[in-house]
């Protein structure tokens, strides 16, 4: 027992949990997961997986995402980059759903499965669907070997390393990385983004690693934010456009590891129900980083603030306007708008993590989830 104990003790490579090493690894992660396909001095992007079947992706009417979970967040993020950048239509679904409504795919669709285990039972009967109907299966895995990376018929590992804690981390964001390498790759291919762009772009990845790591900096900042707000009962998570879904998955880390109830909600849509919620006694974590509609957000911002609601904004580094309204303003380097969802991320990660343990919750194994789901 002692013994386990002194492995797993290492194995945390001294930090108190998984979860907390597994947010700290994410630059180096994120550097692994571009390693050997992103070719910046050349301009190329090099995936196997793809460039064995490009035409199957060069003439797909449209690509279907389906995953679970955080996995599904990482798929819609992916679906802002492939219509964005590529011109390629995207639907994303729950798998758990797709697979029971009778969909209708055929041998022009591409199906993406993202999946940290690869084991997920859901996508994978997914999978087994889409196959059957003759569309090409293209697998997002980072367990390598698991069941999901060899039923598709191609696929493109994230490379993460293994992720222990039950709420993923570096999954995303290393999921959200190699969607942009295959959404660039394809943009280059169908000739739809202009080849200064394109370079810009390949440039703008490699500096990902290192503003993550000036993201890991609001980690004392974040951690007096959270002893503010860790009796919260509900808590509010807007985002537009690139950071909806982040405002979803910052809410469901919350949720996962705190047992707070949280709701994330695309910010324009605060009017048509979550607004009713608003007053003093709950906080709204609000992404309103330069660029992506911010004069918008800056506006929904305003209208939480004259309801006395708590506002936490993630902002750009330097941002003047929101400081001014929000009671607390967490920063992030600028980036690219379709990037920025690898750097707002970070807090809300690092938040949910500080709220569970002043809370006393099992941050690694919280209770009720499993970290890979075989059942269905
Ligand atoms: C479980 C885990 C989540 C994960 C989801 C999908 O619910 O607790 O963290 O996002 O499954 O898992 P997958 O391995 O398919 O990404």
């Amino acid at each position: 027992k002692e013994l386990q104990l002194n492995i797993e003790e290492i194995e945390k490579g001294g930090y108190d949990h998984f979860m907390l090493k597994e947010i700290y690894e994410q630059p180096r992660a994120i550097q692994d997961t571009y390693r050997g396909r992103l070719l910046a001095d050349q301009g190329l992007i090099k995936m196997a997986g793809i460039d064995d079947n490009l035409e199957k992706f060069m003439n797909a009417n449209r690509i279907i995402i389906v995953a679970c979970g955080t996995s599904w967040h990482a798929g819609l993020v992916a679906e802002y980059i492939f219509e964005d950048i590529a011109r390629i239509p995207v639907e994303v679904e729950y798998a758990s759903e797709f697979r029971y409504r009778n969909p209708v795919i055929t041998d022009k669709d591409v199906l993406i499965a993202i999946s940290q285990s690869g084991e997920t039972a859901d996508t994978l009967a997914a999978i087994k669907l889409a196959k059957e109907k003759g569309a090409f299966v293209f697998g997002v895995c980072n367990v390598v070997g698991s069941t999901i990376s060899r039923e598709t018929d191609a696929g493109a590992y994230t490379h993460a390393g293994p992720e222990i804690g039950v709420a993923s981390t570096k999954a995303f964001t290393t999921q959200i990385t190699v969607l942009s390498l295959i959404a660039l790759k394809l943009a280059k291919e169908k000739g739809v983004l202009s080849k200064s762009k394109y370079h810009e772009f390949l440039t703008e990845l490699e500096n990902i690693p290192s503003k993550v790591e000036r993201a890991l900096l609001s980690n004392e900042l974040i951690e007096k934010v959270a002893e503010v707000y860790k009796d919260a009962t509900n808590c509010l998570y807007l985002g537009r456009g690139y950071n909806f879904p982040v405002a979803l998955e910052g809410a469901l880390k919350l949720k996962e590891i705190s047992y707070i109830h949280a709701e994330g909600y695309p910010a324009a849509e605060m009017k048509h129900g979550p607004i009713a919620l608003i007053d003093e006694h709950m906080p709204v974590f609000v992404i309103a980083t330069k660029k992506g509609h911010y004069e918008k957000v800056v506006s929904n911002i305003q209208e939480i603030k004259s309801r006395k609601g708590k506002i936490i904004a993630i902002v750009t580094e330097g941002d003047e306007a929101v400081k001014e309204l929000a009671d607390h303003v967490i920063e992030v380097p600028e980036t690219f708008e379709s990037l920025t969802p690898l750097l707002t991320t970070i807090p809300l990660q690092l938040l949910s993590y500080h709220i569970a343990l002043m809370r006393g919750c099992n941050v690694d194994q919280p209770r009720n989830l499993a970290k890979s789901v075989t059942v269905e």
